[in-house]
């Protein structure tokens, strides 16, 4: 028997199991439009077994862009590259999500593999400007970044807005799921962290002051997403350095998501400042998908260095979260799913969820090495990972 294997229910939306391929930013957009390469990327995951795939943090502003090569849905022309994306994921199996981002402080940046920096004079030659970056409150991100402007009342208004309006282009373009970004150091994680947040008005000072604007903006988003549809809000469950939010922070908040309607709480972590003081080791995140759904009573994502079909069996079947989601591991190998889903199941179900196009010869080529070697062959060894001290199983 597999947990992970199982089907599992959000709201109207139904998943052929409880793997979700984590939201990759590719940064490989032309004004926020999705082109061929995001269909192929995605679509790759699709045939790759996951039980939804959740399209990276795609701006709801051309200001809250991470780099100029991200997706965006400030646009209604924006909706047809990604209702070719949506469709092509649900035609194979899979619920399609998409992640609303705002990136705050850490807008007009640099790729990752151009730098991962504040643009510098190479950027500039190629073409790219930087725009006016704005946050919580005038609080760089770190030595040498942008000062961000603190948003006016009216703006945040308008950026709530640009939620809500993204949400409902994300609804025509068909996708099942929303996941709202709150985490990461990005805008909305930028109020609720006493690191970034050093307003003065009803918007920072306490906790609950701090958790009111993203509160607001998830609850706008709850309004204009359909009933039927699940709705997932990505936290930085701590903020990961010694002075930031903590797992207390995120249960409160928690909480107040459950109560406006809310389904998932993602839990990542970091991203509020450019160093991680705390270590990191196998499913080093798994404890707050755990404490957040048993503090809050809400389900969860877990997900970071997830890399083993047991590893992510024992986390659901545990029931430490509700979904378990894989990020670089996907990237190595992007049928990692349909290699678990193999590893977990019976012997007689081996290749029963790949695409018939390639399960059918896979199976013919197992029977086939299996009769001069006696053993159950599968497409591909899968890599006999040894969970070392510190794994949550
Ligand atoms: C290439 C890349 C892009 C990412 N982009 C996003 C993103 O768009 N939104 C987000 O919330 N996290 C993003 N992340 C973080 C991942 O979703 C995931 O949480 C993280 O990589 C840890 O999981 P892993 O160990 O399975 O990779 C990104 C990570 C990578 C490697």
């Amino acid at each position: 028997m597999s947990t992970l294997f199982e089907k599992h229910q959000l709201r109207g939306v139904s998943l052929r199991n409880r793997l979700m391929l984590s939201p990759m930013c590719q940064y490989s957009a032309k004004d926020g439009f999705a082109t061929d390469y995001h269909l192929v990327e995605l679509g790759r995951f699709a045939l790759g077994g996951f039980g939804l795939v959740m399209v990276e943090a795609t701006a709801v502003v051309p200001e809250g862009r991470i780099t100029h090569g991200d997706l965006g849905l400030w646009d209604d022309d924006h909706i047809e590259g990604l209702a070719r994306i949506a469709h092509f994921l649900k035609a194979n199996g899979v619920a399609a999500a998409i992640q609303l981002a705002h990136a705050g402080p850490k807008a007009s940046e640099q790729r990752p593999w151009q730098g991962n920096g504040p643009l510098d004079e190479a950027d500039f030659a190629r073409g790219e400007e930087n725009w006016r970056v704005v946050s919580a409150a005038a609080n760089p991100y770190g030595p040498g970044w942008l000062t961000p402007t603190a948003l006016s009342l009216a703006e945040m208004e308008s950026v709530k807005e640009a939620f809500v309006a993204a949400a409902a282009r994300a609804q025509k373009a068909g996708f099942d799921v929303v996941e709202v970004h709150c985490a990461h150091g990005f805008l909305l994680n930028s109020f609720l962290s006493a690191v970034t947040n050093t307003r003065t008005d009803d918007y920072g000072g306490d906790r609950e002051r701090r958790m009111r604007f993203p509160i607001e903006v998830v609850q706008a988003v709850r309004a204009a997403w359909p009933k039927e549809k699940p709705l997932f809000v990505r936290v930085s469950a701590v903020d990961g350095i010694r002075e930031g939010g903590s797992i207390d922070d995120t249960i409160a908040f928690a909480r107040h998501l459950k109560e406006i309607g809310v389904d998932i709480v993602d839990c990542s972590s970091g991203g509020i400042a450019p160093r991680y003081d705390f270590p990191s080791s196998w499913g080093y995140q798994v404890p707050y998908a755990d404490a957040v759904r048993r503090e809050a009573g809400i389900a969860t994502v877990a997900v970071g260095l997830i890399v083993d079909a047991k590893q992510a069996e024992a986390i659901v079947s545990d029931s430490r979260a509700d979904l378990v989601a894989i990020g670089r591991e996907a990237l190595l190998n992007p049928n990692w799913a349909l290699h678990a889903h193999d590893q977990l199941k019976p012997a007689d179900e081996l290749f029963a969820a790949w695409p018939p196009q390639s399960g059918w010869w896979l199976k013919g080529r197992s029977a086939q090495i299996s009769s001069f070697t006696k053993t159950v062959a599968k497409s591909v060894a899968p890599p006999s990972i040894e969970i070392p001290n510190g794994a949550p199983k």
